[in-house]
């Protein structure tokens, strides 16, 4: 007889654009192996595709704006109040383009991870793919990290490194590194729901889940 499949870890996934990383766990999540499912997408705007995606595949969504709300720290109480409504066992920032405020780590810190367009520490922030590109390098890439108070500056959990090409721009360069990128999140986001892990200074380390 086979021990019968523990439930599939709940994500929250969070994003304020196209969402090509969400479409990845979304798909990655229809078999039932991968070990997670996406039970509700949150963001920051409405009207974004990646909206329309979890829309399309019946999954919940739920918007906060910070002009919504007072202050910043109010709408980083509220975000977190509607993460926290669906439960969720880990939380994924897929191009989501806020930082994470200090309720929402006192609360989520630990368990939420974001991917990064670039090889961390280097070119941290919004332009990641543009600073690469204008820095001259050869090799850049992605990186999946766990968030804490900094911009970017979390413990890694993955990296991919990806080739800049001669004739690229920078349009070019971030859909090369966005394909690499959402291989890397879906394998190891599956690896976190599937695995336990502990975080130990900057290093993180897996071991397999306690079945008794
Ligand atoms: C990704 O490259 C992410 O790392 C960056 O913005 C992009 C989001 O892409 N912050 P998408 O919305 O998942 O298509």
């Amino acid at each position: 007889m086979t021990a019968p499949r523990p439930e599939p870890a709940r994500l929250v996934v969070l994003v304020s654009g196209s969402g090509t990383n969400l479409q990845a766990l979304i798909d990655a999540a229809a078999d039932p192996a991968y070990g997670a499912q996406v039970v509700a997408v949150g963001a920051d705007r409405h009207d974004i595709e990646g909206l329309r995606r979890a829309e399309r595949r019946g999954i919940p969504t739920f918007v906060e704006r910070v002009g919504d709300h007072p202050d910043r720290a109010a709408w980083d109480e509220a975000l977190t109040r509607a993460v926290e409504a669906h439960r969720p066992d880990l939380v994924v920032l897929a191009g989501f383009m806020k930082l994470a405020g200090p309720a929402f780590l006192a609360r989520f810190g630990g368990r939420t991870v974001n991917t990064h367009p670039a090889l961390s520490p280097s070119f941290p922030g919004m332009r990641g793919p543009q600073d690469a590109l204008e820095y001259g390098v050869r090799i850049t890439g992605a990186t999946l990290f766990v968030v804490d108070a900094g911009v970017d500056t979390g413990p890694i959990v993955a990296q991919v490194a990806v080739p800049v090409e001669d004739d690229d721009d920078v349009e070019a360069l971030h859909e090369r590194i966005k394909t690499s990128e959402r291989a890397m999140l879906v394998e190891w986001v599956g690896k976190m729901a599937r695995e336990d892990f502990t975080i130990d200074g900057r290093r993180i380390r897996f071991q397999p889940k306690d079945q008794s």
